[in-house]
């Protein structure tokens, strides 16, 4: 029997997307709005599945604290009220589209729920109440 947990986290961040490979035209052909110099900020939603085994003594597969714990010392504490595009190294030469950002995320996360022997098997990543992007891990 395989169990899940699943926890999300609030962030507010700012971001441009923008390629630095393109000209002006060509990124607002592509970007519209969203590549204007400027740039723009929203509260990300951030959410989480963990998989792993129940150990018979908690009752648990990980405590929700320390999952809690987890996402803000990894996530909250690097990307709350950063500027994407140039605050947060492992976004660097990236354009912080959410799938840019949510494989990211899931690579940073990836080897810390495996310390807990945990398996990082979905993660979404919205940045308003209408859309998000969703990666599936094996
Ligand atoms: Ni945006």
């Amino acid at each position: 029997m395989t169990f899940s947990l699943t926890r999300s986290i609030r962030f507010c961040a700012a971001h441009r997307l923008f390629n630095p490979a393109w000209s002006d035209e060509e990124n607002f052909r592509v970007f519209g709005k969203c590549s204007l110099p400027g740039g723009h900020g929203h509260t990300y939603l951030l959410t989480v599945t963990v998989s792993g085994p129940l150990d018979p003594h908690s009752g648990m597969i990980i405590n929700v604290a320390t999952l809690r714990d987890i996402l803000r010392r990894e996530v909250f504490d690097l990307l709350d009220h950063r500027d994407l595009n140039h605050d947060v190294p492992f976004l660097q030469g990236l354009v912080p589209t959410m799938e840019n950002i949510a494989q990211k995320l899931a690579e940073r996360l990836q080897p810390v729920f495996a310390a807990h022997q945990l398996t990082l098997t979905r993660l979404s990543l919205a940045e308003s109440d209408h859309h998000y992007v969703t990666i599936d891990l094996p």
